[in-house]
């Protein structure tokens, strides 16, 4: 079921973006060789408990920490480790779901470590974008298919994997709720979109091929040909007559 958020429930999700938005500020400055993916998301614990907010990745169907942090092949769902330090020329995604008030507000962003090479650049930049062209297509009357069909074809004209194995997502009270949002489809598809829906749109694009595969501790999802992989995501309100990013760049 697709829920249609209240005035209440709108100001609440806009201030669970606007903690996701700030922590990734937050924590932007860190991201420099030498330091752990672990202690990126202890910082990033800290940060939301101290804004009387709930990690809401830790637990959530085990999963054991607050942040995702997938470096360089991992497309999605890194763990964080003591054991994994960023180097120059790494890309690193960090993905957060934060809570406020049993509101969720979700975005990814990968963010470069030092100078990393020509490849890495246009991945970063072509999924950014990839995400902006899906984003154009928010407003009340168009539907799902035409999101998932602007990203997939940006995407595509630009060589790029796109990941097929995990989608977008609606987003309210649950982090994930319906209806999904994939990364590829037909326009003029799939629900239509309504005043006071949710959704996250969130493309994970490969410089190689798409295909991907599970790690043994059953979160990590790693790109087969080991090229790097990008996920920007943003948690979006459709308006009357758009869209309003509920998890604004701050930078
Ligand atoms: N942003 C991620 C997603 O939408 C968060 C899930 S990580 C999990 O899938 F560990 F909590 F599952
Ligand atoms: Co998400």
């Amino acid at each position: 079921m697709i829920t249609i958020k209240s005035e209440r429930e709108i100001e609440l999700m806009r201030h669970a973006g606007m903690l996701v938005s700030k922590m990734h500020q937050f924590i932007k400055p860190y991201i420099k060789a030498g330091i752990s993916t672990y202690e990126l998301d202890q910082l990033c614990e800290k940060f939301i408990l101290d804004n009387d907010a709930v990690p809401t990745c830790k637990g959530f169907e085990g999963y054991p920490n607050a942040l995702c942090t997938s470096i360089n092949s991992v497309v999605v769902h890194g763990i964080p480790h003591k054991e994994d330090i960023l180097k120059d020329g790494d890309i690193i995604t960090i993905d957060v779901v934060i809570g406020y008030k049993g509101y969720q507000g979700d975005a990814a962003w990968t963010y470069a470590v030092g100078e990393v090479d020509s490849d890495k650049k246009y991945l970063m930049e072509h999924t950014e974008k990839a995400l902006l062209e899906g984003l154009k297509m928010v407003k009340p009357g168009n539907r799902i298919g035409d999101i998932s069909n602007a990203v997939q074809t940006y995407a595509e004209e630009h060589n790029l994997g796109v990941v097929r194995e995990l989608c977008g997502h609606g987003i309210g009270k649950e982090m994930h709720e319906d209806p999904e949002v994939p990364n590829f489809g037909i326009p003029n598809t799939g629900p239509r979109l309504k005043p006071g829906m949710v959704i996250c749109i969130e493309p994970m694009l490969t410089f190689g091929k798409r295909d991907v595969y599970l790690l043994d501790d059953e979160w990590t999802v790693v790109t087969q040909d080991d090229s790097p992989a990008a996920h920007y995501e943003h948690t979006v309100l459709v308006t009357e007559d758009g869209y309003e990013v509920l998890t604004p760049r701050l930078d």
